[in-house]
């Protein structure tokens, strides 16, 4: 009997069976990562009232700039967007410094890491990994029989690059890096980093998901682009959901080598930028008063709540995003059930037989709001 997977596998190398790829991925995305939130789900319908502390979004955005854009192009809504998808791509690729043909749009960065993660699959192979990370590229090309190796961060909570390298085997298609790290917020020194993926890229193509790296300073020093630029096999994956506030907007990109990109385009599902996105995102890539103010919004907030943590004696790595990762003082089941009850939204994570919170920073209103109702749930 042909089993679902191999179904999807067939159909999709048959060029059909697209749209029931992107429901896959939704539902990748909103896969639980531990038992409690098998047991108790992820998140209520939306009754708008909600604090959502769980997907790391941007509680400021859309900036000024970008609602002003978005409003402008209302009227270009009757119009298919390839001219303005194409128009964005080539600014993307001046402004990092590489050709059009290094640059792939994607509806979210999601739809990339599947459509790598996809290829990757179907080419056969292993994907390798540290664990926790953000798993949607892995998870998905568990979907196309390939196979996922997970690596545990180090006592530090960040990536261990040498046990990463130890890990590599014959048959590993892609070494996969987030940087700074989701759920933890970590983030590698650069150096160590560099010179990691080169020596993994003349093993397998190396992808490392920036989606976090614009909260860093200097952010274009700290991103791998620097080794796409110099031909190795490297890709690296933005997108405008995190600081630049667009998550509902669904725009990213890949930079990466172009004939790897073109094999992952061909696979792309057709008409995967509208409008409204395009023309926030191309108002939002200049916006870098926008993108400090976020920063330090950020900074304020995460600080508030990593001194709470602090005071609780509830240990947790330094994060350098809008996410902080620590152990689970009391079930994790609990914790969710009575958080939602209180109007905040969070996640449980399984990880070395522990249940973790993960915490998205809000404003700091929502984190003082948060904080007092945790510590009653937790109390
Ligand atoms: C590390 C990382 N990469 C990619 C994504 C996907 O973001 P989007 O599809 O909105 O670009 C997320 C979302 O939380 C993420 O944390």
């Amino acid at each position: 009997m042909t089993t679902r997977r191999q179904w999807l596998k067939s159909a999709l190398a048959a060029g059909a069976g697209l749209p029931i790829s992107l429901t896959l991925a939704n539902d990748l995305m909103a896969a639980p990562v531990s038992e409690a939130e098998r047991l108790h789900g992820i998140g209520p319908f939306i009754n708008g009232k909600m604090v959502r502390l769980h997907s790391n979004e941007n509680p400021y955005g859309p900036s000024a700039k970008a609602r002003k854009a978005i409003a402008e192009v209302v009227a270009d809504g009757n119009r298919y967007a390839h001219e303005v998808a194409r128009e964005l791509r080539y600014t993307i690729a001046e402004k990092e410094g590489v050709s059009p043909e290094h640059v792939l749009m994607g509806c979210g960065s999601s739809e990339l890491l599947c459509l790598a993660g996809m290829t990757t699959g179907l080419e056969g192979g292993a994907i390798l990994s540290a664990f926790p990370t953000f798993s949607l590229l892995m998870t998905y090309a568990e979907k196309f029989d390939a196979r996922w190796d997970k690596v545990d961060l180090d006592a530090n909570m960040t990536h261990n690059l040498e046990a990463m390298a130890s890990a590599v085997k014959q048959d590993t298609k892609m070494v996969f890096v987030v940087n700074p790290n989701n759920p933890t917020g970590t983030v590698l020194d650069t150096d160590a980093l560099k010179s990691f993926c080169v020596e993994m890229a003349k093993r397998a193509t190396v992808f490392v998901d920036e989606a976090y790296i614009e909260f860093l300073e200097q952010p274009e020093k700290k991103s791998m682009v620097q080794l796409v630029k110099q031909g190795h096999n490297v890709i690296v994956s933005r997108t405008f959901s995190k600081v630049y506030g667009l998550a509902g907007m669904r725009v990213g990109y890949l930079i990466g080598p172009p004939d790897v990109l073109k094999k992952m385009g061909e696979k792309q599902f057709w008409g995967n930028n509208n409008q409204a996105g395009l023309a926030a995102a191309n108002a939002s890539l200049t916006d870098h008063d926008f993108v400090a103010f976020t920063r330090k919004k950020n900074a304020e907030a995460l600080n508030y709540f990593s001194n709470y943590l602090k005071s609780k004696k509830l240990p947790h790595a330094k994060s350098y995003a809008n996410v902080v990762f620590f152990p689970a003082p009391i079930d994790g089941k609990t914790i969710l059930e009575q958080t939602e009850k209180r109007g905040y939204l969070i996640r449980v994570w399984d990880y070395a037989d522990k249940e973790w919170c993960r915490v998205s920073i809000g404003t700091l209103d929502e984190m003082k709001g948060f904080v007092k109702a945790f510590d009653e749930v937790v109390s």
